[in-house]
């Protein structure tokens, strides 16, 4: 079945170095799967050789700490540090070539939400749903600043060392990186605090960092949202403005791609500008980058929904396809809808979505 919205989908793609063979990313999804000691075990890399085997272009991993002082939430997140975790991860990488596919790692750190959190201020989580509270957080200083942009730099050199195609460093969802960008979580009163300009500095200060160890031609993807986990109505860039200052400072700073987290890849991104254009093809529109949108699809529950008690049911994602026809992205990133069907690409491609199964959060519980 050849429409018009899937003629660029199953497309090979070249952006740079990074060769894809299909548009088809899959969405960085943490799992809690390691032992303590971080390592990515032979279930992870069959999880992984699993989507590879199922055609994805590119594989994105679960969020990777790069360090074990506070970059980790929960410790059974693989990391990407040691010797031995990076060893491990290099087992992930070969079994994702193998099968024909590209890797990049996503390099994170969990910054206010971390098992022992720092922040650009010290603004703590309220309690959890549970009522349990959260550590403080302490507010970053120039020891920290230093710490936290090596460990991002050695993550990311490693990554290049046992052959990734790519990196994504984690910009998204509330972690530090998108901390220092958020006037909530930022109240600093320095050169990294209040203004967006200031705000910005540090996130694009780790990026130049890696790109001048990694290179000029090896390709970093950077992560950036308009949801956060404790706040999913956030509204970051309050308009397209806002998005080209932050776009155009990513790609000064060196970001090859960029992945644009939406609540969903098709919903409108600054309505009272334009009905039609997503956060994707605005990002499109303002910086000339390529860009992968993601959000919702082949699912029906936003994120914030997607751990009730209400049932997912599989829908069409040809809308998100049309994105790639219409210029608003390059590539369409698929989260739940992957943890569901390692085949999705296949099964999209050679039958039909309505084989597709639907996500449910107890999926959740194994690794498959
Ligand atoms: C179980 C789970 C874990 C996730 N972990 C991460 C993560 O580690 N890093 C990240 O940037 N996003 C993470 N996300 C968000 C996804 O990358 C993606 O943006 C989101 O699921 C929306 O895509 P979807 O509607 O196709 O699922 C996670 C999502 C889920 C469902």
């Amino acid at each position: 079945m050849t429409t018009k919205s899937t003629t660029q989908v199953f497309q090979p793609a070249q952006f740079g170095s990074l060769h894809l063979r299909n548009r088809i990313v899959m969405a960085p999804m943490t799992r809690r799967m390691a032992q303590d000691d971080g390592i990515p075990t032979k279930e992870i890399v069959a999880y992984y050789r699993r989507r590879a085997a199922g055609e994805v272009g590119l594989i994105i991993s679960e969020g990777t700490p790069v360090d074990s002082l506070h970059a980790y939430d929960t410790l059974t997140v693989p990391r990407f540090e040691t010797d031995e975790q990076i060893s491990a991860w290099k087992r992930v990488v070969d079994a994702v070539h193998d099968e024909g596919g590209a890797f990049a790692p996503q390099l994170w750190h969990t910054g206010r939400m971390g098992a022992d959190p720092i922040g650009p201020s010290a603004v703590t989580l309220p309690p959890r749903a549970d009522g349990t509270t959260r550590s403080p957080v302490r507010e970053m200083d120039s020891t920290d600043f230093q710490q936290v942009t090596e460990a991002f730099v050695n993550a990311a050199l490693s990554a290049k060392q046992i052959g990734c195609d790519a990196i994504e460093l984690h910009g998204a969802h509330g972690y530090l990186l998108d901390s220092f960008v958020s006037p909530v979580n930022n109240q600093r009163t320095d050169k990294y605090g209040g203004s967006l300009e200031n705000r910005m500095r540090f996130p694009c200060e780790v990026l130049a960092a890696v790109r001048r160890a990694v290179g000029p031609d090896y390709p970093i993807i950077y992560r950036f949202s308009q949801w956060k986990v404790d706040d999913f109505s956030e509204i970051k860039f309050a308009d397209s403005a806002q998005l080209k200052v932050w776009t155009s400072a990513l790609k000064e700073a060196g970001a090859s791609i960029l992945h644009v987290s939406a609540r969903s890849a098709t919903d409108v991104g600054f309505p009272n500008e334009d009905s039609s254009l997503t956060l994707a093809g605005w990002s499109k529109r303002v910086c000339d980058l390529p860009v992968i949108a993601v959000g919702k699809v082949s699912v029906t529950l936003t994120m914030d929904q997607a751990y009730g008690e209400e049932a997912d049911t599989v829908t069409d994602p040809s809308s998100a396809f049309e994105l790639l026809e219409s210029g608003e992205a390059d590539l369409i990133a698929v989260g739940r809808a992957l943890i569901a069907n390692p085949d999705w690409v296949k099964t999209v491609r050679d039958s039909s979505w309505r084989n597709l199964k639907p996500f449910d959060k107890s999926l959740l519980a194994e690794l498959y």
